[in-house]
Parts: structure tokens; C-alpha cells; sequence
């Protein structure tokens, strides 16, 4: 670094840690009674300090500081009892302040902004993105604030208005990592491969605060496999280094660390032989039923919505998901249901599926990974033409065969070709990753 560019940036330091402006004429001439609360606010003594802020919001219903006080003592009473209802009393605190007359810009921020996190912490996005709008509106030149409203609306899953916001900041900071990342991330939702792939790429470079995320190495390296781009896997090796995914190959984001992890598994690796046992014993049962489906009630077949496709024609026909059954997929396969219901490590495994897939020649799925490791999946070959059809999972690559059973940990990075001149029907069904304890299996949120 240059002498020239370390003064700039402790300038920049310096500046960053100016010391905020709380108190407006008035406050200052109560400095000394805000001071006394503060001190119990910052020893811990929450609920003294509560009672010292509130009387001074009584005495001085006007005063921005002491309103603030009150609202962070709620905030941290709200922390030290877990309260969701005090916690909802500090955000209308934190409201108030900025209602009031003559609050310094500094404190009206800082208000703001814990409104707007603890909204969002509460899962209350919408409101969040109300106060996000307002901070914007009032400092249009802090472009912090700006990012997270467009976290807000990606939160919201607005990605049209999140997709503006960044735009602005793009044109207001052109080199801004965190409005890349996300300007990319929005563009690669989009099936704007190509164009994502520069922002996703700068935006990670930049290395600024916020853009580390595991999601944003996962889509650069999937738009690149895209684009036929091998640099794909230098960015899977940093997400791996970073400690974002389990291993180049294994690119799932919601994992239990630890798990027994490789590509491809035998029916006694799992410990599930009961279940593939009875899969295979069934098999004609099972394809029947599929078939049956298949030529009178086609809307059960639901096309691959996921965008996983290159090219082709797949659907699929499920009648687990979530560790839920649905009822009416059930009711027109029967026996199918039957069986499985003996099978709790599988109809219970409410972070994967059970259905039916049906793929049709000239079909290309593209590389990916599953969500999480928690699970394992089995394919029982149901239609199987003699040749054209593969996966691939990490570097193997396997084929199907009519009543027998695969096995692969879909958090591994998998890719399936349908190249033959007939489709291609299996029976998918997940399975609790084996070494999950029942408390997990119980507890695990749902995927
Ligand atoms: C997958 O699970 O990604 C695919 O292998 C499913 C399928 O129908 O081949
Ligand atoms: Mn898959």
C-alpha cells in the first residue's frame, strides 16, 4: 500500500468512528440526569435503568435521548427475558423518537435502524422494509442503507424491487461488493446466467462485509458450470475453504456437521435394507401404479419447477413431501403407499420426498446439489430403456436398472442425461440420513 492510500484510510476510519451526535439543545441541558441512566443501562442494571429512562420520558415527554434510552432498555429487557412482547414495546419506542420534534440526524438513524433490525428479527419483514424506506428517504447518501433494503425485499421475495434498489447503488458506487453480490445473486434467479457471472465474481472478490455467504460461491459456481466455465470449481474449493460447504463436491447449505458422507451407497451401508428390500420385491406393484397415473391422471405429473434443467422434458408425481403424505396423490397409488407407510425413516423425513420421476429422451440436467445432507436417496428403476439414461454423481456414473435399487447422497454435486429413444420412469424415495439420532430426525426444521 502506498503512504497516499494509508492516510486515506485512516481518514476513512477516523470519520467511521465519529462519534455520533445524540443530544439536541434541550437534551443537553439534562446531560447530566440521561448520563446517570445510561451508566445503569450500560452495567447491566436494565431494570433500573428502565424506571430512570421512563421517569425522564415523563418529565421530559419532548426529549429524543430519553425516549431512546427507554427504547433500549426495553430492548435489552426484551434480550434478558426472551420477551417477544417487550420486545415489540421497544419498536414502538424506537418509533416514537423519530415522531419527535427535533431529533439530531444521528439518533434518528440509530433508532431506525434497531426498529428495523428488531422488526426483521421478529420475522416481521414487512415492517422492517416500512422502516427501511423511511432511513432511505432520509439519508439518500448512505448507501448501507439502501443494501439492506434490498435484503429486505429479497426477504420479502420482492426480487423485482431489491433488483432496483441495487441498481441505485450500483450507479451511486459502482465498486460496491455487497450490491454485486446481491445485484448477481437476483440476475442468476433470473436465468440471467451470463450476465450474473461478473457481479457474483467482483462481488466475492471484494471481500467486503456481507458478501462471505455460501449461497453467493454456490451460484457463481453454478452459473460458470453453466457457461462451461471450468473456474467454477476454483470458487467451489474457496466456499470450501471458507468453511461454506462440507467439500468441493458436497455443496449442500442446511447440513449437520459430521455426517458419514460419500457419493454413492449400498442398501447395507445405509442400515435401510428392510425398506430397498421391500422396494424391490415390489417393484411391479409400484411401476403399475406409476403407470396407471400416468395415462389417466396426468395433472398428478408436475413439471421440474426448480430450473435444473438444460434442456427436456421431466416431471415428477409425489406422494410424501416434508414428511407429509398428501392424501390424494396417495389415493391413486394405493399399495404403492402401503408399503412405504412401515417406513417412518422414509415417510418421516421431513427434509426430502417420495415420488415418482418421469424423464423423457433429449432431457440434460444440469450439475447440482441437494439442500442438505441430511438425507439419502434412493431411485428404484421402474421403466428403464436399455440405454441413454445416467446420473453421475461427484465423479461416478451409474445406470438404472428395472427393480433394482441406486443409492447416492444428493448433496453431492449430480448430473442426469436422457438420451435414449423412450422415457424413463424411477420412484424416488429419500431416507433419514442414517446416522441422525431420532432427536434430530424429530427437531431438524423442515426442508
Ligand atoms: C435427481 O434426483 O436430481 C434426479 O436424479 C431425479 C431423476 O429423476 O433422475
Ligand atoms: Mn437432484
Amino acid at each position: 500500500m502506498e503512504a497516499g492510500d494509508e492516510s486515506f484510510t485512516q481518514k476513512k476510519e477516523k470519520a467511521k468512528k465519529k462519534k455520533p451526535k445524540l443530544l439536541n439543545k434541550f437534551d443537553k441541558t439534562i446531560k447530566a440526569e440521561l448520563d446517570a441512566a445510561e451508566k445503569r443501562r450500560k452495567r447491566g442494571k436494565v431494570e433500573e435503568a428502565l424506571k430512570a429512562f421512563e421517569t425522564l420520558v415523563a418529565d421530559y415527554p419532548q426529549s429524543p435521548r430519553a425516549r431512546y434510552g427507554k427504547a433500549q432498555c426495553e430492548d435489552d429487557l426484551a434480550e434478558k427475558l426472551r420477551s417477544n412482547d417487550v420486545l415489540l414495546r421497544a419498536i414502538g419506542s424506537y418509533e416514537e423518537v423519530s415522531t419527535l420534534p427535533n431529533v439530531p440526524a444521528d439518533l434518528m438513524k440509530l433508532a431506525l435502524k434497531r426498529r428495523a433490525n428488531r422488526q426483521q428479527f421478529l420475522g416481521r419483514t414487512r415492517g422492517s422494509v416500512v422502516t427501511l424506506q423511511q432511513l432511505v428517504q432520509l439519508y439518500p447518501d448512505d448507501i448501507s442503507l439502501k443494501n439492506d433494503l434490498g435484503v429486505g425485499y429479497l426477504l420479502l421475495g420482492d426480487n423485482k424491487k431489491a433488483q432496483e434498489v441495487y441498481e441505485q447503488v450500483l450507479l451511486q458506487d459502482p465498486s460496491n461488493g455487497f450490491a454485486k453480490v446481491h445485484y448477481g445473486f437476483i440476475l442468476k434467479a433470473d436465468n440471467k446466467i451470463a450476465e450474473s457471472i461478473p457481479f457474483l465474481r467482483e462481488g466475492l472478490l471484494s471481500g467486503e462485509p456481507g458478501t462471505d455467504d455460501g449461497r453467493f460461491y454456490f451460484h457463481l459456481g453454478d452459473a460458470l458450470q453453466r457457461a462451461g466455465d471450468k473456474e467454477a470449481y476454483t470458487w467451489y474449493e474457496a466456499g470450501y475453504k471458507k468453511g461454506h460447504f462440507a467439500s468441493v463436491w458436497q455443496r449442500s447449505l442446511y447440513n449437520v456437521n459430521g455426517l458419514k458422507a460419500q457419493p454413492w451407497w449400498t442398501a447395507k451401508e445405509t442400515g435401510y435394507t428392510d425398506l430397498v428390500r421391500t422396494l424391490e420385491a415390489n417393484w411391479k406393484i409400484i411401476r403399475d401404479e406409476g403407470l396407471a397415473v400416468m395415462d389417466e391422471t396426468k395433472g398428478f405429473f408436475v413439471p421440474e419447477d426448480e430450473n435444473l434443467r438444460e434442456k427436456g422434458d421431466w416431471s415428477q408425481y409425489t406422494l410424501w413431501q416434508q414428511g407429509r403424505k398428501n392424501e390424494k396423490s396417495c389415493k391413486a397409488a394405493p399399495r404403492t403407499c402401503a408399503f412405504l407407510e412401515r417406513f417412518p425413516e422414509s415417510t418421516g423425513c421431513r427434509r426430502g420426498q417420495i415420488k415418482y420421476s418421469i424423464m423423457h429422451p433429449g432431457t440434460h440436467v444440469w450439475p447440482h446439489t441437494g439442500p442438505t445432507n441430511c438425507r439419502l436417496r434412493m431411485h428404484l428403476g421402474l421403466v428403464i430403456p436399455k440405454t441413454g439414461c445416467r446420473i453421475r454423481c461427484a465423479n461416478d456414473t451409474r445406470s438404472w436398472e428395472e427393480g433394482r435399487v441406486l443409492i447416492f447422497d444428493d448433496s453431492f454435486e449430480h448430473e442426469v442425461w436422457q438420451d435414449a429413444d423412450s422415457y424413463r420412469m424411477i420412484f424416488i424415495v429419500d431416507a433419514w440420513h442414517p446416522e441422525l439420532t431420532q432427536h434430530q430426525r424429530k427437531t431438524l426444521p423442515a426442508i
